[in-house]
Order: structure tokens, then sequence, then C-alpha cells
């Protein structure tokens, strides 16, 4: 059948219903009944059908891609995604309004009140969108702030977020960013479909968002009920030349994108929480899961003049909810040994619902914690859970304990290798000293250094690793590097084309980045950050390796702590010999090119920090320090070239001074920083 329809009569199609989802996503005003829409709907389709040559990006037929792909590309963020400080309490939120205030001040500007765009912080997943020409080009996670994922064919599913921007003038480039979420009533529909054909069901909203945006193929996320609210805009060219956020947001929102419509603009702190109590008392009502709100300086040259600490901004700071709690009973008390052989013990307790996710585990932490709360079998417990964190055990409701509970003691050995167990002094934890012999922590171990973020391994689940040990196949992780064929299919569920996919999956993990190889270590206090500042800073696996505790501070954002860890596990032989074996099994990253910066405007000075600092903490203004070059030490000798005086600065200063060094205030490093 050939349709009466002209080019430009499906153009008008097309045109009008996309503004009917811009009325009904954004506008939450709906302009015309469900069925209306899909009649209107399959008469496009029908007319695409007809005119293939004639289907436009944006039509709402090109949302699912008919493809899965095979993994995601990587993609590099054109500005960094950051994330935020955190407030809990009243006084911290004045603390950040003060603070804001007195670093404006010094910057000679002058107001009445600050005046902040107050929003909800939604409980999803950044993402980041870009439109080239009016055009969805790309959309990407946040990642680790740098680089993510592009899940341009998952974004697109999303009805709400358009594939063209409305009306006819848009920047050439328009980057927004925001959180995906499940709306609540979406993600019970969902899970009770899933129930009933045997399909994962997510434990609450924010999985089921990261569960659907991680689908390699597009055709399931488009099965999954997501919404978008965008709360910034990235790159945008030319520049848009607003003076505030909440404009900026206005204009997001005419462009055709939604926005929170809990949003507003408040003055001072007590806007702030008026805005926290207002929001806090709808949370229950509200049809997406939040866990606090969100203030930003609302001025943008302000923004721009406070600037950011590290990967978070001066200008802003969520406020969180207080965590969700519930009482139950504890069933028994477990220990649990952690990877670096600390020794947790954790409540099993009678499911219970906490925020809507069932608890049947809480941590007791360590043997203080449960010594001071005195939490025995039998007893019933406040349990707590926030966000992502391990639910934990608060307190033990007196009143309720039955009769004959007894105190619970902590076993003097490992209960996995039943090494005797020990307490290091200064700390908390118990700990099994067995290292990679004792099997608990080997498998940890063997888990970590195969995880996504470390090694990498494709197909080396954590079940398997568990068949791995406990099968004697692996003694430490060079091991991986020697298994056979036949060994692996030995194992349980392993048919012979899995264990050729495992030993593939190992063998490419041979490639792989210095920084990641230096996470999969699993050197104590040395996560993602701390391996990659390792890696570009010091740039040779030798170097890193005969880095002492004095180098390794000088690095940013290295303390004294984190640098012991670190040359203690390199002095240990047994460590020095697991990467000999790994670097024989034929593990390589790239070199990192040696670029040596001496342009920076603090190259190779000696700087001290000294007194009480108002426009920076003391650890930003170390890191600011070291970006421009420049070691800080914390003696003023006469090898030191700059003594950075904050306010009732002492002897330090009185040194410098008898010295001839240089003295130089908090604005010096702010005009340095600014350069
Ligand atoms: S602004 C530079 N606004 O919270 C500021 N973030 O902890 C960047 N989030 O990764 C973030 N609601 O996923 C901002 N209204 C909101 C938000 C929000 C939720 C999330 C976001 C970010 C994380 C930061």
């Amino acid at each position: 059948m050939t349709t009466q329809f002209t080019r430009a009569e499906y153009q008008k199609l097309k045109q009008l219903l996309n503004e009917q989802a811009y009325y009904y996503y954004v506008l939450d005003e709906p302009q015309m009944a469900d069925a209306e829409y899909d009649q209107l709907y399959r008469r496009l389709l029908q007319i695409e059908h007809d005119q293939p040559s004639w289907v436009d990006l944006d039509s709402p037929s090109q949302r699912v891609a008919d493809q899965p792909l095979s993994k995601f590309q990587q993609v590099k963020h054109a500005m960094p995604m950051l994330s935020l400080g955190n407030v809990f309490k009243v006084d911290e939120l004045t603390d950040f309004v003060t603070r804001i205030g007195s670093l404006l001040s010094k910057a000679n500007q002058s107001f009445k009140t600050i005046e902040f765009s107050a929003e909800p912080k939604l409980d999803g997943l950044a993402v980041s969108i870009r439109y080239e020409k009016g055009q969805l080009v790309q959309a990407a996670t946040r990642g680790d702030g740098a680089t993510g994922e592009d899940i341009t064919a998952n974004i697109k599913t999303i009805g709400s977020i358009p594939l063209s921007l409305r009306g006819e003038s848009h920047p050439d480039v328009f980057e927004v960013r925001g959180e995906v979420v499940m709306p609540r009533d979406g993600f019970s529909q969902y899970n009770e479909w899933a129930l009933q054909n045997d399909e994962k069901v997510f434990a609450n909203p924010r999985n089921a968002a990261a569960g659907s945006l991680r689908q390699l193929d597009p055709r399931k996320t488009a099965k999954r009920p997501l919404a978008f609210y965008t709360y910034s805009v990235g790159v945008v060219e030319p520049a848009h030349g607003f003076t505030t956020h909440s404009e900026v947001l206005a204009w997001v929102k005419s462009l055709g994108l939604p926005v929170n419509q809990l949003n507003q603009v408040v003055k001072g702190a007590t806007g702030c929480s008026a805005f926290y109590e207002r929001v806090g008392q709808q949370r229950d009502t509200l049809n997406f899961d939040i866990d606090g709100v969100v203030y930003k300086v609302n001025d943008l040259v302000w923004q721009e003049l406070l600037g950011f600490v590290t990967k978070a901004p001066r200008w802003a700071t969520a406020h969180k909810f207080p965590a969700e709690e519930a009482t139950t009973i504890v069933e028994e008390i477990d220990v649990q040994v952690g990877r670096t052989g600390s020794i947790t013990p954790v409540a099993r307790l009678k499911p219970v619902n906490v925020g809507g996710v069932t608890v049947t585990n809480a941590t007791l932490h360590n043997e203080d914690e449960i010594k001071r709360k005195d939490v025995r079998v039998g007893d019933t417990v406040f349990v707590r859970r926030a966000g992502d964190v391990i639910p934990e055990v608060v307190k033990v409701v007196g009143s309720k304990r039955p009769h004959g509970t007894q105190v619970f003691k902590m076993p003097n050995q490992c209960p996995v290798c039943d090494t005797r167990l020990v307490r290091i002094e200064g700390e908390a934890v118990l700990r099994c000293s067995a290292g990679l012999s004792c099997d608990a922590q080997l498998k940890e171990g063997i888990k970590h250094f195969a995880s996504r973020k470390g090694m990498d391994i494709d197909g080396l689940g954590d079940k398997l690793v568990e068949q791995l040990v406990d099968a004697g196949l692996i003694k430490n992780p060079a091991d991986l590097y020697h298994l056979t064929e036949s060994q692996v299919s030995g194992l349980e569920r392993m048919a012979q084309k899995s264990a050729q996919n495992l030993l593939a999956g190992i063998d490419q993990s041979k490639q792989t980045t210095l920084a990641r190889f230096i996470y999969s270590l699993g050197i104590r206090e040395v996560g993602e950050a701390t391996a990659l500042t390792l890696a570009v800073q010091l740039k040779r696996l030798p170097d890193i390796i005969a880095a002492d505790e004095e180098a390794l501070q000088n690095l940013p954002d290295i303390g004294a702590v984190v640098a012991k860890k670190i040359t203690s596990y390199f002095a240990e032989p047994n460590n020095q010999m697991v990467i000999e074996q790994l670097q024989a099994a034929g593990i390589t990253w790239p070199v990192i090119e040696i670029i040596e910066a001496t342009d920076l405007p603090l190259q190779d000075q000696v700087v001290v920090l000294t007194g009480k600092l108002t426009m920076f903490t003391r650890s930003d203004a170390k890191t600011q320090l070291q970006q421009l070059g420049a070691k800080v030490t914390s003696s003023v000798s006469a090898k030191t070239d700059y003594v950075l005086a904050g306010e009732s600065a002492g002897s330090k200063l009185v040194k410098a001074q008898k010295l001839n060094i240089a003295v130089v205030d908090e604005q010096w490093l702010q005009d340095l920083t600014q350069r």
C-alpha cells in the first residue's frame, strides 16, 4: 500500500509526536490521550515502512537500536564529571555557607545573602549527554569522572530524553549532565514482571537504573521504565552567557530536556535548611528515590571564583538525609576474614526490610564495637543502612533481651586457617597475619586482583575463584597465569568451552596499565585513585617500589598513613616475589612518557604551611601547591623557599623571618592557582 502522505506531512507528524513527548515528560502536561498518541505513532511507522529513505534520526521510531553491542566503548569526558562534598547536620551546613561567604568577601565580592539553587539529590546514575547541531550524538556514564562508558544506544531508549533539541536556535555543542533514575512505580511493576518471567529482580530502583544502563542490548533497556533529570551542563559552544545556574536550567528545559520540578532558588543557610526540611517531608510521597538535597551557589561568576577542591566543587554540597533504620533479631554472630586479614564480626539477622531493601547481615565492625554495644545472639537490635554502604548494627534494645544470653567473645584463631589472631597497636581490628597462605585472604585477594577495576579478567567470577583455591590450584595471583585447560575443565560446572574462555580471559589480562596493576596488588589503603596517582606521578614500577615515605608523601593526596602502607607492602619479600612472578608470566603495560614539567610556577620550590588557613583546608592547600610543582615539607630550614602563613602562625613564621625566607599568604596561592 502506498500512503498518500508527502514528505512534509511525514515531518510534521514526527514533530507533533516529539512535541507531545515534551509536553508529557518535561512539562508534565499531556496534550493528548495515550490511545491517540499510539494511533499517530502507528501511522508514522506505516509511512516509514513505505518510505524508508524519509526516516529522520530524531523519529521516535529510532529510539531502539536492533542490535546488541559486544561491549561498551570508553568515552573521555570533555570536562571531568565531579562529585560532591557532604554535610549531615545543620551546623555543618552553616559552616559551608559561612565559608563561602568569607571566601567571597576575601575576593572583594559584596552581597547580603548568598543565593543557592537547591535541588533534590537523586539516587540514580550520573550520565552526560552530548548534542551537536541539535542532534543527540553521544551519551556516557560518569565512570571514574574522567572516562566513562558509551551508552548512547541505551540513553536513546529513554522517552523523556529528546533525540533532537527543541526550537530553532541551539548551540553547536551542548552537553547536559544529570541523573538517570527508575521511578518507584515503574520499579515495582518491573520487578513484578521480572519475578513472573524468571528475570533478574532488582534490590532497589538505583540498582535497577544502573543495571538497565549497563545492558548491552538496547532492546532490553527499552523495556525498563527509566527517567532522566538534568542538573547541570558540561561543554556548551558557543558559550551561553547566562549568569546563574537556575537560568541555565530553565534554558535547558526550554530546549526540551527534563529538569526536576522540586528545584528552587533559596537564600542563605536558612533557605537551604528550610528546603531540606520541606523535601524531607515529601520524600516518601515522591515517585523517585532521593538520598538528600544539593545546594549550589547560583551565581556562575562566584562558582568560578570559588573553584574546586580535588574532585568536588567548593560552591556546592550535598545535604544527606539520615540513614534508614529498622529493628530485628540477631540469630547468629559469625566472623569474616577480609582481603587484608581483618576479622569482622557479622550479625546474621532475621530478614528485615530497611528502606526498601531486605537486610539479612549487618556488620558489627570490630572487637571494640561489639563490646561497646554488647550485642548478643538473641538480642533485638536497630539496623541501619545508608545508600550503598554495608548495613550496620546500631544498638541493642536492652528491654527486649531474652534470659540466658551470653556475651560474645571474639575467637583467638582465624576461623579459616587457624592462625593465632593479632591486634596491632593503634588498630581496632584483629587480624590474621597469614596473608596469602590463609585461604580466605587468598580468595579475597584473587577476587580483587581479577576485578573489573583491577586486571579485569573476563570469566573469572567469585565462585570460580573459590573453587580454584579450594582445589589447591592457585596459591597466589601469579598461579592464574599457569593454569591449564585440563586443570580448569576438571572443576564443577566447567565445560571445555568455558575453560577455554577463562584461559583466554586470563591471557588477555596480561596487557594492562601500570595503574591497574598497582591497584590489583591490593595494597592496603591503595584504591583506584591512589594507584593512578602512583602510576602517573612515578611512571615506572621500579620507581614506585623504590620510593620512600617522604617521596610518596610529596605526591598529591598521599599522606603519612598511606605512604607507610605502600613502603611496607613493597618491603615484604613475599610481595616482591609475587610481583616478579607476575611480570615473568608476561604481564606488561605501555610505558608512560616522562615529561619534564619544568615550567610549573613552583617547580621544585620547597614550601612549608603554617597557621590557620581560611581559604583552603590544609590538605587542599598541599594538593594545590604540589600541582604547581612545589614540594611541601613540615619544618622550616635553610632549604625552604616559601613559608605560607595563615592566621596566628607561630614558631615557624618566626624561624622563617630569622632565616630571611619569603613569607606568603593564602591569596598568593589563590592567585597562582588561577593563573
Ligand atoms: S551536581 C559539580 N546535582 O550526586 C557537581 N549531582 O555526589 C556535580 N546527584 O555524581 C554534581 N542529584 O550523580 C548534582 N541535583 C544534583 C544531583 C547530583 C544527584 C549525584 C550525581 C553525582 C553525585 C555527586
